[in-house]
């Protein structure tokens, strides 16, 4: 999907600190052992998710890390006003913005965007037989494209949040959601019906940047690559 993005800051700004968009929660975790290997110490409260700061320094005065939501990670450095981020596979698929270059699978963040169903209507929603479905899901553009590929009209349902409750109240059929350990869905009767894609993380660029800042930008995947090859 090409988002028309305001002529606002698209990376080109030669000047401060690169600026690193990484995600909240899950991977947060995850990522620590890599930035170590590539060099970058940010400030101790970005591990602190109470802390109320949203953008920390690091080890390296050329480099600031900003937190944001997953799917907001993607959305800074598209606009250029983060140059170098980390995001799940899931949010490049629903956005696929042009502005983004994905340059590495950094092999964290392993999880799935699967189909669930309620356990009990397994059968009835496996969508093999049924010409339209109603779905519940963070991924509208995955889920359209995922159901319009079989030939099913969906309704996409948006929800940011606990899709999960969707069925039981009779929001949606199915949801379309992450799944990692299945525990979100066991706990709320649902069984997954099918996977869609496979995630993990990656780093991503913004395109602009790293033509404006070639070395810069650069060198920070370059030693991402390394990071990841130790
Ligand atoms: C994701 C996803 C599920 C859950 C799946 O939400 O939306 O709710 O994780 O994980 P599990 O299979 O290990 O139970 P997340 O915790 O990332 O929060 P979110 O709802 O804010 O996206």
């Amino acid at each position: 999907m090409d988002l028309p993005l305001p002529n606002l800051a698209t990376g080109s700004s030669a000047t401060g600190p690169v600026i690193m968009a990484l995600p909240k929660g899950r991977i947060l975790k995850e990522l620590g052992p890599v930035m170590a290997r590539a060099g970058i110490v940010p400030s101790a409260d970005y591990r602190d998710e109470s802390s109320r700061r949203l953008r920390f320094e690091t080890n390296d005065p050329s480099l600031d890390v900003v937190r944001v939501r997953s799917f907001d990670v993607a959305t800074f450095v598209a606009h250029g006003a983060a140059q170098i981020g980390v995001c799940g596979a899931d949010v490049l698929m629903e956005f696929d913005y042009p502005e983004i270059y994905a340059p590495l699978d950094l092999g964290i963040g392993g999880c799935r965007i699967s189909v669930a169903a309620p356990v009990g209507m397994v059968e009835a929603e496996d969508g093999s037989r049924r010409s339209n479905i109603t779905v519940a899901s963070k991924y509208p553009g995955i889920a359209q494209k995922h159901y319009a590929s079989r030939g099913i009209q969906a309704e996409v349902v948006h929800l940011n949040g606990a899709m999960e409750l969707a069925p039981a109240l009779g929001l949606s059929s199915v949801i379309v959601d992450l799944v990692d350990t299945g525990s979100t869905l066991r706990a709320n009767g649902l069984v997954e019906i099918e996977v869609i894609a496979h995630v993990t993380s990656r780093l991503i660029v913004n395109r602009t940047a790293l033509k404006t800042r070639p070395e810069e930008i650069g060198g920070w995947i370059e030693r991402f690559r390394a990071a990841l090859a130790a």
